[in-house]
Order: structure tokens, then sequence, then C-alpha cells
């Protein structure tokens, strides 16, 4: 077969994806982050692109080239972030929430760079608004949606709450305690966590990783179809 005449399997779909860390401030010179580096987020990016899929990035601070033949939209803190994903995934076929998002954002940004006084300080911080379990909770338009979840123990039963909690459609487990895969790093290992099915990812790039991911999400959501 001619590859030239093969349609392209996402062609028509619009997929959302998240990726990197959130930036919350301190102060204008000061934030909290994780070490996050966006390379699964835009390598599942790259993976639905490949395969004719028009595809929104919503990526916190990386140091990522934007992946080719996808919309990067560049946002900081976890509030922008959240914004721009329920206005985007209404429209999505698929929405996948590859960032790590900040949890907790500083309840008072200073409006100056904080002066050192005491030997001791405390900075208050309230809690961020869920991205993911926000898309998932949508009553109309609601895409298929898939989230991550980053353990260091207990993966299995946190990852199945997380999809239960957050009535995710399919969750991507990965165990960051085990060295050479997870934040920051090219390798990765993965279990997806569906409502019925346990599907084991075995360490690989996380580009081969994210072509194996992106293959499984679209056939479940023809599936649904
Ligand atoms: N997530 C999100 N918005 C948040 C926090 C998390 O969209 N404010 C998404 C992440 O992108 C990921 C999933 O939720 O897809 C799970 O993130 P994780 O940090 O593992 O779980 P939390 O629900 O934040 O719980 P905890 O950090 O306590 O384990
Ligand atoms: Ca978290």
């Amino acid at each position: 077969v001619n590859q030239l005449f093969v349609e392209p399997k996402l062609q028509g779909q619009h997929w959302v994806v998240t990726a990197g860390p959130t930036q919350e401030a301190i102060d204008p010179v000061r934030y909290i982050s994780n070490h996050s580096s966006g390379k699964m987020g835009y390598a599942i990016a790259q993976a639905a692109a490949s395969l004719g899929a028009k595809v929104s990035l919503i990526s916190g601070p990386t140091k990522l080239e934007a992946p080719s033949g996808c919309k990067r939209i560049s946002v900081t803190s976890a509030q922008d972030m959240h914004q721009l994903a329920m206005e985007l995934a209404p429209n999505a076929d698929v929405f996948i929430a590859c960032a790590a998002v900040a949890d907790y954002r500083v309840a008072q940004v200073a409006e100056q760079k904080i002066k050192k006084h005491e030997d001791a300080m405390q900075i208050n911080l309230v809690k961020n608004p869920d991205i993911v379990a926000d898309v998932a909770a949508l009553n109309e338009n609601r895409p298929f949606t898939v989230g991550f979840a980053a353990e260091t123990q207990d993966v299995e039963h946190y990852a199945k709450g997380k999809l239960q909690k957050k009535k995710l459609n399919l969750i991507a487990a990965n165990n960051v305690a085990v060295q050479g895969q997870g934040f920051n790093s090219d390798d990765n290992a993965l279990t997806l966590y569906s409502a019925d099915e346990t599907i084991p990812l075995s360490l690989a790039t996380k580009v081969e990783l994210a072509q194996q991911l992106v293959k499984i999400i679209s056939d479940k959501v023809s599936d649904q179809k």
C-alpha cells in the first residue's frame, strides 16, 4: 500500500495535552515549582500530531522546542493552565493531562521582593484547581480524559484512586521513586488503568511510550464512537 494514500488515523480529531511544570509566584523574583521536564507531554503531543490530529499543547515553562505540527500555548501558573484548558477542552476529542501542576499556590503574592528579616518565615498556600478533574466533570462536550499519576509508593492503589475520584477514562501511572524513569528522565515505564483494564507499558524511551499510549487512546476513542 502506498503510505501517501493511507488517511492518517487521527485526521479530524482535536487533542489537547498539558505538559511541563507550573510556576507559582512568591514575589516578583521567586516562585514554587517542580522538576518536570515536559518531555512526556511533548512526546505525546508529537505522536498525536504525527497521526494527523490537530494538537493544542498547553505548556508550562520548559526548555523544549515546540513539537512540529502542534500549536503550543505557553502558560506559567496553574490558574492560567486551568483557564486555557477549560476554554479548549469542550472542543477536544481527547484531553491528556501530563503537566505536573503545582498543587498549591501562594495565597498572597508579594508585590515587592520580600526582604529577609526573622530566622524563620511562613508562606501561606492555597489549593489550585484540579485541571483534569474539572475537564472530566464537563457535562457537555466532555473529551475522552486521560490523567497521569506520579507516585513514589503504592502506585496501583493511588493511581486507581485518582482514576475514580477524578472520573477519568484512563490513568497512566509511573513510579517516580525508581531511578531513570519519570521526572526529567528520557525513559519511563507506565501502567495504564481504566475501569476494567490494566495495561503495562514496559521501560522505553518517552517517545516510544508516547506512541504506544496514543495508539491505545485512539483505539479506545474509536471504540466509544
Ligand atoms: N492534575 C491537574 N491539576 C492539578 C493537579 C493535578 O490537572 N491541580 C492532574 C495531573 O496533570 C495528572 C493528575 O492530575 O494528570 C494526577 O496528578 P498528581 O499530582 O499525581 O495527583 P494529585 O491529584 O495532585 O494528588 P497528589 O499530588 O496528592 O498525589
Ligand atoms: Ca499533585
